[in-house]
């Protein structure tokens, strides 16, 4: 014990000398003074980013403690060295639950390093628990999880057996995966502190870092706060769905290697906190989105459910609040929970398909500029699944190419059996996979107590797939092999070399309804499984200060390919209506384009 507790624990009283002295340690110390204290509920959690972590706990009283961390390879059977290093803990008085929660801010790990640690303080410390770094900067693999929701079966050790499941499953599958990221709801009640028991019960959860989400189950009371220390976390009424005082949340964010990750508490929800969670998002991007390659946001209520809570009207609400902000922010994926099914939409950009021709299933999607991919997780303990449920016309109706299935997304599924989302964090791509880490057997709560009545794929027809078989995967491109050209009206403009003959429309006469058309080929080559051309938006010819009233229209004999092509001639065709009364300005009418052709599978 420190040298500046002495004098303290002399004021302790002469009790505290006599039974110190009683044990014969032979010193006085504030751990002589009281019992020691007791630390559980141990969950290592995210930092600021791939250096740090933070470990959280719960604890019976309010005295010093610390995480004490040391490489693994330091300790000498099992004892840490003299030189480990120690993070001081801040301690905090719990307000519900009773007893206290403490947390340390690991800082300053070394890349590629197993390290172990433990926590309380001497005399007292804790089971030691281990994770590894990986490298700091670059590819990497998360897991995503949706609502684990324990309790919600009814039986809350049962909830607990299929949680326990998946994480060991998952990491198994994907030892080297770097974070475990939360849909929300991780118990049923928010402070029930046997569901948080339950949840907490994996040592995984002590071995890689979970980032937490906030449920809708989660946030009537502290003990979320209480169990998760967050970095970054702006705590303002407007991320808060009640009082500050007795409601969890905040939003928050981290960047992890290419990732910055955005995490909002959606039980924050009307017009006005939607707009502020985007102010939130818009800042926050503004600040770091250059730290980072792609930018993941994570909340509990998927816009884009396809179960139970599809047309709920805070979600109609969302719809309207986000997704044309995270287009222009250039989100690339949105993972989300709260329908306990699965769900992956299309490339949407401002809520409506980049690509019409997208198809539904695609193995591999180019999102393209304001293309953003939405996930919805199925539940990762299987405490309780929700039935997709049929598109609702008007509301968030059908898909046109699948009207089983909403119009936003490419891939819905409820098996009623326990799933994760594997995420693969590429230099030139997203990797999505939604794997089964269940069968219809036990554990599968929901199964067991008979809360479902069927099991397995096409509603219990088919026998259950295997553990680690794939519901779906993707492969997520943003828009690559950009090629500017530029098409002229009078005078001819420039097109790059991957295009053929320059178009011009001629000379466009004044006074004379005509429509005018030019013609110029691509040559595409491609050696991916599949590739897409698209065109930018082609808008307006302009002369200076002066465009033209019609917009230009462009349009190409064949925009898709699924398999290799060499040499493939695709026309390109080029229209611009000219009204009677369209005032024209002598001159050239240009416009700059940029055609994109995109290879989606390599
Ligand atoms: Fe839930």
């Amino acid at each position: 014990m420190t040298h500046s507790f002495k004098p303290r624990a002399v004021v302790a009283g002469l009790a505290a000398i006599t039974a110190t002295a009683a044990l014969g340690i032979g010193s006085i110390t504030m751990a002589g003074a009281q019992a020691p204290a007791t630390t559980s509920s141990v969950v290592l959690g995210v930092g600021a980013n791939a250096s740090q972590r933070v470990v959280s706990w719960y604890t019976s009283a309010n005295t010093a403690q610390s995480v004490q961390v040391a490489p693994t390879a330091a300790l000498i059977n099992g004892e840490f060295p003299a030189g480990a290093t120690t993070f001081t803990a801040t301690i905090a008085a719990n307000t519900v639950n009773g007893g206290f929660n403490g947390h340390a801010v690991l800082s300053g790990l070394q890349e590629n390093t197993a390290y172990s640690y433990r926590v309380g303080s001497e005399g007292s410390w804790s089971a030691t628990y281990s994770f590894k770094t990986q490298t700091f900067k670059g590819e990497f693999d998360f897991l995503f999880y949706g609502d684990p929701q324990i309790g919600s079966s009814g039986d809350t050790t049962k909830d607990g057996l299929g949680w326990e499941d998946t994480l060991k499953v998952s990491t198994a599958a994907n030892p080297n995966a770097e974070l475990l990221v939360s849909g929300g709801d991780q118990v049923e009640t928010a402070n029930t502190e046997s569901q948080w028991d339950a949840f907490l019960k994996s040592d995984t959860l002590r071995q890689y870092p979970w980032a937490a989400t906030i449920g809708n189950h989660d946030v009537g009371g502290k003990a979320y706060d209480q169990h998760f220390w967050t970095p970054n976390t702006d705590r303002s009424a407007d991320y808060y769905s009640g009082s500050t005082s007795t409601q969890s949340g905040g939003d928050y964010f981290y960047v992890y290697k290419d990732v910055l990750f955005i995490h909002l508490n959606s039980n924050a929800y009307s017009a006005a906190k939607d707009s502020a969670h985007v102010k939130y998002v818009t800042d926050t991007v503004n600040a770091h989105g250059s730290e980072a390659k792609y930018t993941v946001l994570v909340f509990h209520h998927a816009i884009y459910s396809p179960a139970a809570h599809a047309n709920d009207s805070d979600n109609k609400g969302r719809r309207q609040d986000f997704p044309t902000a995270f287009s222009n922010l250039g989100v690339d994926l949105v993972l989300a929970g709260h329908d306990h099914s699965y769900s992956r939409s299309y490339a949407l950009k401002n809520g409506q398909k980049t690509n019409a021709a997208e198809q539904p299933g695609a193995a591999s999607v180019v999102t393209g500029p304001g293309g953003v991919i939405y996930v919805t997780g199925n539940s990762a303990s299987g405490s309780k699944y929700y039935d997709l449920t049929k598109p609702v016309a008007g509301e968030f109706g059908p898909d046109p190419l699948n009207p089983n299935s909403h119009y936003a997304n490419s891939v819905e599924n409820q098996e009623h059996v326990r799933t994760y989302v594997k995420v693969q964090v590429r230099n030139d791509k997203l990797v999505v996979e939604n794997v089964r880490s269940g069968t219809c057997a036990a554990p599968n709560a929901a199964v067991e107590r008979g809360n479902v009545s069927w099991c397995g794929p096409d509603s219990g027809a088919t026998a259950a797939q295997p553990v680690g078989s794939v519901v779906d995967k993707v492969t997520i491109h943003a828009a690559e092999a950009n090629t500017d050209g530029q098409v002229g009206g009078s005078v001819p403009a420039t097109l790059s070399l991957t295009l053929g003959t320059p178009p011009t429309f001629g000379a466009f006469a004044p006074g004379v309804e005509k429509e005018y058309t030019a013609t110029t080929d691509a040559t595409v080559i491609s050696t991916a499984g599949d590739a897409a051309l698209t065109v930018s938006d082609p808008g307006h010819l302009t002369n200076g200060a002066f465009s033209l009233p019609e917009p230009l229209s462009v349009a190409f004999s064949k925009f898709a390919w699924t398999a290799p092509v060499s040499n493939d001639k695709v026309n390109v065709s080029f229209k611009q209506l000219i009204k009677a009364s369209d005032a024209l300005r002598t001159g050239a009418y240009t416009k700059s384009l940029t055609f994109t052709l995109s290879t989606t599978n390599p």
